[in-house]
């Protein structure tokens, strides 16, 4: 079963992958959690590239090659190879952050995202929860991380609105997959919701 984690920065679906991990190991469950950017060797060197530096050093279409040539080395020799292998895989981002942030930074892109995910990747998640987050409280966490990445942050809170405006409307197009939570409310609470859908669509 492939599990991915979406929202906007600072929505806490790090988090949430990363205690939803803990609950299926303590079940017995063999599971690889990754991330995207990156998650293999050559795809964390891409995210350097994409998320260090200027916010404004590569146009929106070269960020999406980047990020589906991150994707594809991520798909190829973690993913699929997992999946292959019978274990639980847990990313962090796929390629729904793909269609909202790229497809939302610039309008017309969704389409060329759209043709290059069916080229180059052509596979999309069982389990997707969208963690929702308030945009200002979102910006205000991603900023105190600190640390050198923070490319998208850098647009600001109106990016950042939009963004999940984008993530509302993605719950809708792939209702199927798609779950969203309420990520405005203790971390627990929020974990609880993640582990009993998760438990519901485990075979
Ligand atoms: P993270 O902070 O959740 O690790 O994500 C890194 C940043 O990269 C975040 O601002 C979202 C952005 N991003 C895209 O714009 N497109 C993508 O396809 C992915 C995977 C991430």
């Amino acid at each position: 079963m492939f599990i991915t984690f979406e929202g906007i920065d600072g929505s806490g679906k790090t988090t949430q992958a990363r205690l939803l991990v803990e609950r299926l190991r303590e079940a017995g469950r063999d599971v690889v959690l990754t991330r995207e950017p990156g998650g293999s060797p050559g795809a964390e060197e891409i995210r350097a590239l994409l998320l260090e530096g200027d916010p404004e050093r590569w146009s929106a279409e070269t960020e999406l090659l980047l990020f589906t040539a991150a994707r594809r080395d991520h798909l190829e020799r973690l993913i699929a190879p997992a999946l292959a292998a019978g274990k639980v895989v847990i990313s962090d981002r796929f390629a729904d952050s793909t269609r909202v942030y790229q497809g939302t930074r610039s309008g017309d892109l969704r389409e060329s995202v759209d043709a290059l995910h069916r080229l180059m990747i052509g596979r999309e998640p069982d389990l997707t929860f969208i963690i929702d987050m308030d945009p200002e409280a979102g910006l205000a966490r991603a900023r105190n991380r600190g640390g050198g990445e923070a490319r998208f942050e850098g647009f600001g809170a109106g990016l950042q609105a939009r963004l999940r405006a984008g993530f509302l409307a993605l719950a809708k197009e792939f209702p199927d997959r798609c779950v969203l939570v309420d990520g405005n409310r203790p971390i627990e609470d929020v974990a609880e919701d993640v582990a009993r859908l998760t438990r519901e669509r485990l075979p």
